[in-house]
Order: C-alpha cells, then structure tokens, then sequence
C-alpha cells in the first residue's frame, strides 16, 4: 500500500516541522468537524450539516499555536462568515501556514446518510497553497504507478488527449487490461461523452452522485480498486486532493472551467458568470489568459512540508464512519499522511466519562 517504500529512519528524516508538529492537531480538526456533522447525518439538511462542521473546524483551528491564512475555504469573505478565502486562523504563534478546508465534503452524502462523506483538510508552508478560485477544476486523477511509468515512458497523462490513450497509459501502468480499469466520475450531463466513451473503451466505470475527493486520494491505495478518477468537480476538492497525491506520490493533472461553461449553459449565463468571477479571479492573481491553463499537483500544491487529513462522517472506502456512541462519546476513522509519505489510518475514541464507559472499537 505504501506508494514509496523508505525506511523509518529515512521517513524520520523526511519528516518536515509542519508534519512533525501539526499532524495530530490537524487529526483532531477533522475528527471534530467529523463528529460535529455525524450528529446531523440523515436528516435531511445538507446546509445545516455543513454548518455544524465549519464552526467545529474553526473553533479547533483557533486553539493551534500558528498562524494560519485559509487559501481553500467556503468561499469569499462576503459570502462566508467562517473559514473564508483569506481569514487568519490559529492562536498567532507559532509557525506561518496556509490551510486548505471542506469542512463537510460531500453535503448530499452526510444529509441523506450514503457513503463517502468526509471531513478534509490539508496544511503546508506559506506558499504551498493554491489560492483556489470558486469554480471547478476538469482534472484527471491517477496513482503513484502511472507516475512511475510517466517518468520511465514520456508517455503522459493528459486531459486533451483521448479518453482512450489515458486508458492505455494506466492499463499499461498498472498491468491491467483496460477492461479491468476502474473509473469514478461524478454522474453529471457535462460527463455524458466521457462516460460514453469510457464504456466504449470497455473500462468499468463508477458514476457516483457526489463526492469525487475521497476517490481522488484513493486512487493512490491499490487495494481500493479505484484507478483513476475523471470529471470537472470543485476547485477546492482538486486542491485537496493535490495536497494528499503530494504526500502519496499520485497526479493530478487539469484545468480550472467556469461551471457555466462546463454545464454548457447559455452565452448570456456564460457572459455573466464571467464577469463575475473575472475579478475575484484577478484578486487571486490568475489574469483571463491564464484561467484554462493546465495546472497540475505541484501548481495546485507547491509546498514540500504538506500535510493532508480525512475522517469519515459517513462510511467509505477503508474508513468506517463517524459513530455516536451516546453521551456525548463517538468513534471514528480517519486517514492522515504527510509529505514524508507516511500514510496512517487510525481508529479514534473519544469518551466524556471514561471511568462510566466500557467501549470496544
Ligand atoms: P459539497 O460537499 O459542497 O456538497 O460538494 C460535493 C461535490 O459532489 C464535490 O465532491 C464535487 O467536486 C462537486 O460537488 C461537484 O459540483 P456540482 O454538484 O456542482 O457538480
């Protein structure tokens, strides 16, 4: 499963301050907005879920010892009271990082109880993080292998080659007939064609209703049986996703789209998102030429000391979900890695009254 096999000694060393110092504190940031979210699981309302989960998130943030800037957050200051595009996080002291946050990715998920969603953050050095604009990101995602035989081949992963040579990229990657690929895509109309012609390529694809992060990242564990991921999802998920396939050796590789344009809407509706968006894009300092440039893992995330952590609200792949267990008590998984390619999965407890409670995990 570990995508680069080192020896302690050489993750040790690897190991940069942001990983060594912060890695559990952004555990329990996620296992905070997890647990908050799972108490609102199956209701029925996806904003209210969302909401219980940004104000955990922030109210564990702000108990760090660092100084903290979100680059990925719920949107702009305007629109966001919390954990917006540019708010400063963290007590002030301590070391300078940028954040990266989807307090709850996967609203719909956590809302109607169905499998994969998740709370989500990662963490790097100033600079490590890519200031991401409110629009989508058209990406193509893929493991460690496909990296490998990239850099062996020249042969390359590309989202405006056809559906079918990435398909031989990967197959031939990952020694598997493309019969036996296995594709997730976010079942969209904007990803008719593709999924059409995925099929006719023979790959087995799957069309899920929401949440494409959670797969992004898992097409770096062999055992998940996910082998690359298509489609355009959120900006904010790409960038997340970037941060754990910088930790785990993955790629992604695409390039931002107005959701207008990408949900082919009319040339009035295109015009006016447009102009909209132009000027918080320019905010960001990405100029109208610059929007559908291909970005990739290392522009999405530019850091080398980068730190990613889940916990899953609902259950997914690997990880059972968020668990209440009366009281006030819950359990939980979560995935956690880092740049120094350590991956961890860990079953956490949390008991109020631990002389009044027997639990088994
Ligand atoms: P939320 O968590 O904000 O509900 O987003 C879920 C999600 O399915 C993402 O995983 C995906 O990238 C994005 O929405 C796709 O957006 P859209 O629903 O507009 O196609």
């Amino acid at each position: 499963m570990m995508p680069h096999p080192k020896t302690i000694e050489e993750m040790m060393a690897a190991t940069g301050p942001i990983e060594k110092n912060l890695s559990l504190s952004l555990l329990q940031i996620t296992e905070a907005a997890a647990v908050a979210s799972a108490y609102q699981v199956g209701k029925g309302d996806r904003k209210y879920a969302d909401h219980v989960a940004v104000e955990a998130m922030r109210r564990v943030l702000n108990h760090i010892d660092m100084k903290g800037t979100i680059k990925i957050g719920e949107g702009e200051r305007d629109e966001a009271p919390m954990l917006y595009i540019g708010e400063e996080v963290g007590t002030g002291n301590g070391p300078e990082v940028e954040i990266a946050v989807d307090p709850l990715e996967g609203t719909n998920l956590a809302a109607d109880n169905v499998n994969g969603s998740v709370a989500v953050m990662s963490m790097a050095e100033k600079g490590g993080i890519f200031y991401g604009p409110d629009i989508y990101f058209d990406k193509i995602v893929v493991g460690p292998k496909v990296v490998l035989y990239e850099k062996k081949t020249g042969e390359k992963i590309s989202l405006d080659a056809p559906v079918i040579q990435n398909l031989e990229i990967v197959s031939k990657a990952l020694d598997k007939k493309i019969e036996d690929l296995s594709v997730v895509i976010l079942g969209r109309d904007r990803h008719k064609q593709t999924i059409q012609s995925l099929r006719a390529a023979g790959a087995r694809v799957q069309v899920i209703p929401d949440g494409d992060l959670l797969p992004g990242v898992m097409t770096c564990f062999e055992d998940s049986g996910i082998d690359m991921v298509m489609g355009a999802g959120g900006s904010g998920e790409a960038v997340l996703i970037a941060s754990a396939l910088k930790c785990l050796g993955g790629k992604i590789t695409g390039r931002l789209v107005l959701p207008s344009v990408a949900n082919e809407k009319s040339d009035d509706e295109i015009l006016k998102e447009f102009a909209e968006k132009l000027p918080r894009l320019q905010k960001m300092g990405i100029s109208e030429h610059e929007i559908d440039m291909i970005r990739e893992t290392d522009d999405l995330v530019p850091g080398k000391d980068v730190i990613f952590a889940a916990t899953a609200v609902t259950d997914g792949p690997f990880m059972k979900g968020t668990k209440l267990l009366g009281g006030g008590d819950a359990c939980m998984t979560s995935i956690i890695t880092g740049s120094s390619g350590v991956v961890r999965i860990i079953e956490s407890v949390y008991v109020k009254d631990k002389e009044n409670k027997s639990f088994s995990v």
